[in-house]
């Protein structure tokens, strides 16, 4: 069926914010000013929109130049360790060479976690390895904030172990009948000093007396499921809309039941968690392997592996894009009512009209791109990027491809069934490796696990919704609560493979501004960095003019008596009289936006005429017949 699909143009997208500023030293500055990763300068694709960024390279292809200009660096040698370059720009931006981030260690079984995971008595790595080079504290109970463990001796001798030098505090040799020991709360004395204790919600600070609130929120999970505000203290959770507060920061979905939409034995529907049954809504030819929703449209959207991208509204279903190869997983921006998927054959991230009538390239910069969730109400797109080196990566991005970065290096866990819970602002994923289900905030804090989730075979789908795990292993879906130990507590839902499966509720589709509800482009995308907040796509031939339309190519021109327009449209061109004139016209030259022309008559008057409006203005120039 050809509905005449428009594609349009790759549009490449890049940092604009820093037009007037300096580039930081991972970056590379094109001539109109714009920031581009330094890795994009003379990589044989044009990222500046003037294209200075593939001008004047000196470096053969693929070969790093280093920033100082000083000379070229073979790709294998770039983020080997060792600086080739003399300013050691070779090796800057090299995470993904390393396989974590830099903020971030890395276990012996290639497993990442946040630094300051290392020697917390927690196993944070499954192979305990970030636990053994810390020795036991057992017996000597003092424990440097680094980890490290330290006998009663070393305490107070005048040399600091600890990197904070916790171990040197001001209370060394002071006494609690003094005072109170120089503490803040309360003291108790020791053979080397007076220890200051602190009241619960606060803790010592490293000077040894003074107790300081601690950040209950900074936790990388909990205490609240949603909102969490630090007080002195203490701290406070709130819930979003929609939901009713429990008391104990959690928080209770309130109104539809919970269900779960996914598809079996040719059936598209849903699955009441309550009670347990199927609702078929629609019958299907071809297994889906991708799956969403518009909940407030009344839409549901599927993919299958022949191309084909179907839309169904009141149980009637049609083809919406058809020759997408290789599409993963959908995703909708519910508040614009606009698709997104990913395709791992285009390697790339397209956004779509719920229509059909258009598509766009989002990202396609390195990139090769599975599973896609949006939060459109923080106008982030999250995947999972299979990157360089073979990395896998969980990437987040701005909805129009801006303001790219990578929040956690996932390569070793193998992850699978990426899903956001709205509501928490957090992203959960099936580790195949760790049988885990691992969470991070979608700022990147608070990275989680769930461990010893999985027992025999991890599961092959994931959602997550009020407090509750959904997912599905070979044969069967099942529901765990997120604060009890798994296995022991899960619920038996539903005898069926379910390999996709997503919530379907209106608390997971949230209403909300969307900067895109004044624009009035054919595809819109909410941008962190456009003034107007949101940047214009046009399908190919259109041109976007100003900030909110698309315009077809149109060029103008003039005969003796009058002044055409020609407008490219697809594949048709229309021809128009903008004007016309006994005057003898000599020369004009046009104001599209304003809807004007200036011209010149036979005797070198300069005239102006609106075209919308059949009046000429005379425009006194000092000398007719210079035109
Ligand atoms: C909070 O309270 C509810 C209802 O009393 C209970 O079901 C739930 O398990 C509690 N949550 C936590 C995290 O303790
Ligand atoms: C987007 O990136 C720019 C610089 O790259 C930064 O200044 C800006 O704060 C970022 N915006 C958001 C919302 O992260
Ligand atoms: C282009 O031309 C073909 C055949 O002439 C026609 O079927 C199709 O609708 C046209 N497409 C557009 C966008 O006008
Ligand atoms: C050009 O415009 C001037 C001023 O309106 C007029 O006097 C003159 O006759 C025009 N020339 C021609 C060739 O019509």
């Amino acid at each position: 069926m050809d509905r005449g699909l428009l594609i349009c143009c790759a549009a490449v997208f890049i940092l604009v914010s820093d037009v007037c500023g300096e580039c930081n030293r991972n970056q590379w500055q094109c001539y109109d000013g714009v920031c581009i990763p330094h890795r994009w300068h003379c990589d044989g694709v044009g990222d500046c929109q003037d294209g200075s960024d593939e001008m004047a390279c000196s470096c053969p292809p693929k070969a790093f130049e280093c920033a100082d200009g000083s000379g070229c660096v073979t790709e294998s040698l770039a983020c080997d360790g060792r600086a080739q370059c003399s300013d050691g720009s070779d090796e800057l931006d090299c995470d993904w060479r390393s396989g974590c981030l830099s903020s971030d260690w890395k276990c012996r079984n290639n497993i990442c976690i946040p630094q300051n995971f290392l020697c917390n008595e927690v196993n944070d790595c499954g192979d305990n390895s970030d636990e053994e080079t810390c020795g036991s504290c057992m017996k000597m109970k003092i424990r440097c904030s680094d980890g490290r463990c330290l006998n009663q001796r070393e305490m107070c001798d005048g040399v600091a172990q600890c990197t904070d030098r916790s171990d040197e505090p001001h209370t060394c040799g002071k006494s609690c009948r003094n005072a109170n020991g120089g503490c803040s709360h309360t003291c108790v004395d020791q053979t080397w000093g007076a220890l200051c204790n602190c009241p619960s919600g606060m803790t010592l600070s490293a000077n040894g007396f003074d107790c300081i609130d601690v950040d209950e929120c900074s936790q990388s999970f909990g205490p609240c499921m949603h909102l969490c505000t630090n007080t002195p203290g203490s701290f406070r959770c709130l819930c979003q809309n929609g939901f009713k507060s429990l008391g104990n920061g959690s928080c209770e979905a309130q109104g539809f039941p919970v269900k779960i939409l996914t598809f079996r034995r040719s059936l598209i529907g849903l699955v009441n968690v309550k009670t347990r049954v199927f609702e078929p809504l629609l019958s299907i030819e071809s297994d889906p392997i991708a799956l969403t929703y518009d909940i407030q449209r009344n839409f549901i959207y599927w993919a299958d592996n022949h191309g084909n991208i179907y839309k169904a509204y009141n149980h009637k279903s049609m083809v919406l894009y058809s020759g997408q190869p290789g599409v993963r997983s959908l995703a909708v921006d519910w508040l614009t009512g606009q698709l997104y998927w990913t395709s791992v054959t285009q390697k790339a991230i397209f956004t779509g009209t719920a229509d059909g009538s258009s598509t766009c390239v989002v990202i396609s910069k390195d990139t090769d791109p599975g599973e896609i969730v949006l939060s459109p109400v923080e106008s982030f797109i999250f995947w999972i990027n299979n990157g360089m080196s073979e990395e896998i990566t969980i990437e987040r991005t701005a909805m129009d491809g801006s303001n790219r970065t990578t929040l956690i290096f996932v390569t070793a866990q193998i992850p699978k069934g990426l899903t956001l819970d709205v509501a928490a602002r957090r992203l959960f994923w099936i580790s195949e490796f760790k049988m885990s289900i691992e969470s991070i905030r979608t700022d990147g804090s608070g990275s989680y696990t769930f461990w010893n989730f999985f027992q025999g075979s991890p599961g092959q789908s994931l959602a997550v919704f009020n407090g509750w795990f959904y997912w599905a292993d070979e044969k069967r879906l099942w529901q765990t609560p997120q604060n009890l130990p798994p296995a022991k507590y899960n619920e038996f839902l539903l005898k069926a493979s379910l390999p996709v499966l997503t919530v379907y509720h209106e608390l997971q589709q949230p209403q909300g501004f969307s900067p895109c509800k004044n624009s009035r482009c054919t595809l819109c995308l909410p941008s962190k960095e456009s003034p107007v907040g949101f940047t214009c796509l046009c399908p190919e031939g259109m041109l976007p003019v100003a900030y909110g339309s698309c315009e077809n190519f149109k060029v103008a021109y003039a005969t003796a008596m009058v002044i055409y327009s020609l407008e490219f449209t697809g594949n048709t061109t229309i021809k128009t009289e903008l004007f016309t004139s006994d005057e003898d016209i000599q020369a004009f030259d046009m104001h599209w936006k304003r809807g004007c022309v200036v011209w010149c008559n036979g005797t070198g008057h300069v005239k102006t005429n609106k075209l919308s409006q059949d009046m000429s203005e005379y425009i006194l120039t000092l000398k007719p017949g210079m035109c």
